[in-house]
């Protein structure tokens, strides 16, 4: 009921604070992008044992991971087109096909409920110092909202594939 009201306090106001972000960052993808993911390894070292390119890598540098990249776009592309949708239909509805993907990925890798919470920090993180003039409280709730929702589709999915 928690979840229902908040994704009915979710209107235009809230997508337009995302997406507003969005766009002003994502430009600049490919060193948020790295930022991000430097900022998930500084909160959760152990996180990288999960990315399969990362554990033997020793200590190259993080930057010459295509995969890497790819990862942090699709999360903030993701909690984008997840604001968009919490704005009109109040329910994240990933394509159940790409959604049934992400499930079994996620369990397989072994990312468990705590790592969503380490993506979340870091993501809100991220943002907050790519646009400190745009950052407010309602734009990081706003994003909270779109990521929580979001999260909460793919983990669903991780209990149906585990
Ligand atoms: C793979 C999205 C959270 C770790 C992927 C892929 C996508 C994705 C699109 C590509 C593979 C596929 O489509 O199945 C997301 C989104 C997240 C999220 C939208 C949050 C809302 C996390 C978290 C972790 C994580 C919390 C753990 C720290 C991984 C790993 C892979 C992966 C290890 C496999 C990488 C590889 O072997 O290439 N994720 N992810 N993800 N994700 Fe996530």
């Amino acid at each position: 009921a928690a979840a229902a009201a908040a994704a009915a306090a979710f209107g235009e106001e809230q997508e337009a604070l995302v997406l507003s972000a969005w766009n002003a960052m994502k430009g600049d993808s490919a060193l948020l992008a790295l930022k991000f993911f430097l900022r998930i390894f500084e909160i959760a070292p152990g996180a990288k044992q999960m990315f399969p390119f990362l554990r033997d890598a020793g200590d190259a540098p993080l930057e010459n991971h295509p995969k890497l990249k790819a990862h942090a776009v699709a999360v903030f592309v993701m909690a984008c087109e997840s604001a968009t949708q919490l704005r009109n239909t109040g329910d994240v509805k990933v394509r159940e096909a790409a959604l049934k993907r992400l499930g079994a990925t996620h369990v397989k890798a072994g990312v468990a409920d705590a790592h969503f919470e380490v993506v979340k920090t870091a993501l809100l993180d991220t943002i907050r110092d790519a646009v400190p003039d745009m950052w407010t409280p309602e734009m990081k709730a706003a994003w909270e909202e779109a990521y929580d929702q979001l999260a909460a589709a793919i983990k669903e999915e991780m209990k149906n594939a585990a």
